[in-house]
């Protein structure tokens, strides 16, 4: 190690104390692959702050010594975004100790979490205060507030409470000089200037390290009625979709599309994952309608416009969870799904979104394109349909060869991204960029858009130390 490399060590060390600077090779190993073992990095060395007031110290540091700054949160993303590069010469900042809600207001109907809090953790405890607190992930047992935020996450409510950005009422940040940003209002309305905690939410820690936020709670959830159905095709299951919110008052919290294969992968991967219906299908759709309202009357409204729509031919079956434990065995056959996937082989993925409309138009332009150029390749786009999104995955079939099959990932991703923006969609929708679709963004963002990102990381970060290489180059 170089003299200045070691003199930061020392200065580091100083702030935490030298038990939670970690430096001997084995510790470091945990922090240095991302969830799915894209990449493979190394470290300088890994903080472990536990205050808002040695976060913001460790960056002044960082920033004077011009060391690269990862920060890492429950480390489940997507896109490379929390993993060092392979230089050896970053500081990977992890969150993790710094886990505390540190206020709940029920009256307010809000929150204030430090970034290091386990998302399902958040969950209890606005569940304890009689309030909810709606993001919800398959992998919400191990990705944190800090990292939700980042990467303004999505999953299986957004039709009804939107992504991360719209939870937010405020935030606190360490700034790469070292200044602390401290903003964690609870209010609801607040119009002077420009919405700087906005910049932060999706930044992928490339602007500053988010270190605690103030949350947006609802009423409790006291009644859902859950059903998984068998719909004709997509385009019929977004039918049911703008019914359902019709007639439910919009009460519908998640709508998620799943087709046949990701059924047979889950029962066959996933132990105590068994088929829903009789016969098998083609497409299905895992809908929940929730309220705040015992005695809503879910149920009756969610079966009387199933009838409904099996009278008219969008359904061609559907059952109701009668309890917990059915509603329960409903979503973990949704949420295994990445993970049956996993165990089946290797898959090339592409996160998307179209408008909700689009969705079967799109499914059937890439679908066919896929079934013709990927004979090798198994299609399983499922995913929140219900915003949207679409997790647009292509799984290698049985008997190929799995080099061969992920070597045609570019050209793969090059025909669906393009399609994505014929459609006016989005390439990612809510997995972020990370290290992995740097590229990417760059081909498919307006220009214009590139200039401003590119002027905001400079005005915020001007030495390039946060995150580099991730979001921007
Ligand atoms: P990390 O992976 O640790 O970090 C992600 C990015 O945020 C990195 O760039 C990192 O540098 C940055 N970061 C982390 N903490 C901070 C901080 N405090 N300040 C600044 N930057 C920070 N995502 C969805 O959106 N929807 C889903 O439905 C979904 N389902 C998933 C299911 C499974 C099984 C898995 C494994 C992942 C899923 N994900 C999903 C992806 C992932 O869980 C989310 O992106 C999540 O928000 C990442 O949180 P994390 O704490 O793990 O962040
Ligand atoms: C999901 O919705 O299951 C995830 O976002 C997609 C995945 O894990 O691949
Ligand atoms: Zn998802």
């Amino acid at each position: 190690m170089n003299a200045p490399a070691s003199e930061t060590l020392q200065r580091l060390a100083h702030i935490l104390g030298p038990h939670r600077l970690l430096t001997a090779a084995n510790d470091l190993q945990p922090f240095l692959t991302d969830h799915r073992a894209l990449y493979r990095g190394h470290a300088l060395a890994v903080a472990q702050p536990e205050t808002a007031a040695e976060v913001a110290q460790l960056l002044a540091v960082c920033n004077q010594a011009r060391i690269g700054v990862v920060p890492q949160g429950g480390n489940t993303g997507y896109c490379g975004g929390a993993t060092p590069d392979e230089s050896g010469a970053q500081l990977v900042v992890s969150l993790a100790r710094m886990k505390r809600i540190r206020a709940i207001d029920a009256l307010n109907y809000s929150l204030v979490a430090e970034a290091g809090c386990v998302l399902a953790d958040v969950q209890r405890a606005a569940e304890d205060a009689d309030r909810y607190f709606p993001l919800s992930l398959g992998s919400e047992g191990s990705c944190q507030i800090g990292g939700n935020l980042s990467t303004n996450a999505g999953g299986v409510h957004v039709l009804r409470y939107g992504m991360m950005r719209e939870l937010v009422l405020g935030l606190e940040v360490a700034l790469p000089d070292g200044r602390l940003l401290s903003s964690l209002t609870r209010l609801r309305k607040d119009n002077t200037g420009y919405d700087i905690k906005a910049l932060f939410l999706g930044a992928e820690g490339s602007l500053g390290i988010i270190t605690a936020a103030s949350l947006k709670l609802f009423p409790r959830i006291r009644a859902t009625a859950t059903t998984f159905a068998a719909v004709r095709d997509p385009r019929a299951a977004i039918e049911l979709l703008a019914r359902l919110r019709a007639a439910s008052a919009d009460r519908v919290s998640s709508f998620e599309l799943i087709p046949r294969l990701a059924v047979e992968l889950t029962v066959r991967h996933i132990q105590g994952v068994r088929d829903p219906l009789q016969a098998s299908h083609s497409w299905y759709v895992l809908c929940e309608l929730s309220s705040s309202r015992a005695h809503d009357a879910l149920e009756t409204m969610l079966s009387e416009c199933l009838e409904q729509a099996l009278t008219d031919g969008l359904l061609a079956d559907a059952v109701l969870a009668r309890n917990e434990r059915e509603r329960a065995a409903l979503w973990t056959l949704r949420e295994s799904i990445p993970e049956a996937q996993r165990r089946d082989g290797a898959s090339l993925k592409h996160d998307i979104s179209v408008p909700v409309a689009a969705i079967a138009e799109f499914i059937e332009r890439a679908g066919n394109w896929v079934r013709e150029h990927v004979p090798d390749g198994r299609l399983v786009a499922y995913g929140h349909a219900g915003d949207g999104n679409l997790h647009f995955n292509i799984n290698q079939a049985p008997d190929a060869d799995r080099s061969a099959f992920l070597a045609r990932g570019d050209t793969v991703k090059r025909a669906i991204h393009d399609l994505v923006r014929d459609f006016d969609g989005s390439i990612s929708a809510e997995h972020g960029i990370g290290r992995l679709k740097v590229a990417e963004l760059e081909r498919y963002a307006p220009a214009v858009e590139l200039d401003l990102m590119r002027a905001v990381k400079h005005a915020f970060d001007p030495n390039g130390i946060m995150n580099p290489g991730k979001v921007l180059r």
